[in-house]
């Protein structure tokens, strides 16, 4: 582990759209109103949007407007890539690879400036970004423990518990998990919960409820917890 290990968690998720950003903003929001300085990074991201400052990616800019340390956005995403797909297949779309090191110069930066960092994945813990290293490689070599966002829909549990084996065999610590109930709530959410409570052996750091406005800005109350577990770990 780096120096930065200590400071900060890697957001990975059962899946693409199941609550990475969510989670990764209101914790970051969390953090800051706890008084610290929160750093943010979404290192490899695949879709922009135009903005007169040329191609953002919008996660990134989530993440940056949460954020209460001011970096550089090529900072907070080094890696830019213009086709909304895998990151390996944008890479290659893009004639480009997806290189570690600059990412890693990038988290020195921003630790130094941060008490704390919280870091978005793309896609889920395997997603490739080249031919043959995965999203998961990238945390290892970034060394944060991981949180899981368990995206509650049909599928969730087959899907939690790969991620599970994943992060193990990654060899990085697992500083827990954050169950969404997503915007519809499946069947049966609570036992899904009690399911992986009991496969995982941890409860999760927290709950998100269903159905959160996109444009809530406050903290809400389980990030606040959650936060408050985090940084007494
Ligand atoms: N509990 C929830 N209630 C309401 N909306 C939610 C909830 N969880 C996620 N969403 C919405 O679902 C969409 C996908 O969530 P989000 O962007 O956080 O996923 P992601 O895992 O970061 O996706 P990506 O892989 O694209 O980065 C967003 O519009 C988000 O606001
Ligand atoms: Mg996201």
């Amino acid at each position: 582990m780096n120096a930065a290990s200590a400071k900060g968690w890697f957001i990975t998720g059962t899946d693409t759209g199941i609550g990475k950003t969510l989670v990764s903003v209101a914790l970051t929001r969390a953090l800051v109103a706890q008084g610290l300085r929160v750093g943010v990074m979404k290192p490899v991201a695949a879709g922009t949007i135009d903005t007169p400052q040329g191609p953002r990616n919008d996660d990134a800019l989530e993440l940056l407007g949460a954020s209460n340390v001011a970096v550089p956005y090529e900072d907070v995403n080094p890696c830019l890539l213009a086709t909304p797909a895998s990151p390996h297949l944008a890479a290659r779309h893009a004639g480009v690879a997806i290189r570690a090191e600059p990412i890693l110069a990038a988290q020195r930066r921003i630790a130094a400036m941060s008490d704390r960092l919280i870091v978005e994945g793309a896609g889920g813990w395997l997603a490739p970004i080249s031919a043959m290293e995965t999203m998961g490689d990238l945390a290892g070599k970034m060394a944060l423990p991981v949180i899981l966002v368990v995206g509650l829909r049909l599928g969730c549990l087959n899907h939690a518990l790969l991620s599970r084996e994943a992060i193990r065999s990654q060899g990085l610590p697992f500083a827990g998990w954050i169950a969404n109930r997503m915007p519809t709530e499946m069947a049966l959410a609570r036992e899904n919960i009690d399911t992986l409570t009991s496969r995982f052996g941890t409860s999760p750091l927290g709950t998100v409820p269903s159905g959160i406005p996109a444009a809530e800005s406050g903290v809400p109350a389980w990030a606040t917890e959650v936060a408050k577990k985090l940084v007494s770990l």
